[in-house]
Formats: structure tokens, sequence, C-alpha cells
């Protein structure tokens, strides 16, 4: 099991919870009661999954392809370490993994 830490858009709620291996970021938190639509469950035609993920972690995710690209174009509040959270799959190595949900003023890359 991993542990995946959601931090609230604004930083002042943290849930820390456990994820299985290959199971889906955006799953994880929809459990979990995030506020993350994720309307087109996965297909690639939304940016509603759109989690910013902490610097350190960022580095540990194999990169984007050019559609999430395209569509992290389409989100909102898009920082350098933005991520589309049906892309990313649980594994050991995202040990610790941390994400905030968009939205909110602060960010943790002091952007
Ligand atoms: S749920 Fe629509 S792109 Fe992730």
């Amino acid at each position: 099991m991993t542990l995946v830490r959601f931090v609230s858009a604004d930083g002042s709620h943290i849930q820390e919870v456990r994820g299985s291996p290959g199971e889906r970021l955006l799953d994880l938190a929809q459990a979990h009661g995030q506020p993350l639509e994720g309307t087109c469950e996965g297909q690639m035609a939304c940016s509603t999954c759109h989690v910013i993920v902490a610097a350190a972690d960022f580095e540990k995710l194999p990169g984007a392809g050019e559609e999430e690209e395209d569509l992290l174009d389409l989100a909102r509040h898009v920082t350098r370490t933005s991520r589309l959270a049906c892309q990313i799959h649980l594994s050991e190595a995202l040990e610790n993994l941390t994400v905030r949900m968009p939205g909110g003023s602060h960010n943790m890359q002091g952007r």
C-alpha cells in the first residue's frame, strides 16, 4: 500500500490515505471525498482531475504525454507541477506522494 497525502486548496487540511499498487490517484481521491470531479473518468477528455504535485514527488512520476499536456493547458490554476490524477498510478516509488487540490492562493512550489 502506498501512503498518499491530499492537501486542501488553501493548505489548511491534510488527509493521509493508503492506496493499492496500480490504483489510479483519481479513484483514491474520490473514494476519500476529495473534490476532484474527473468528469470523463480518465478518458482524457476533461481536465477536472487536475492536481498539483509536490515538487519532490513530481520528479518521481513518469512524464506526461502530449495529450495530458494539452489538457493541462485547459485546466485552471495550473502550475509547473500540475498533473492529471487519472493518469497517475500508485506504486512503491510514489510512497508519501503529496498532492494539493488546485484553486488556492498558496501552493507548494512557491509560485
Ligand atoms: S478524468 Fe478527465 S482527464 Fe482525468
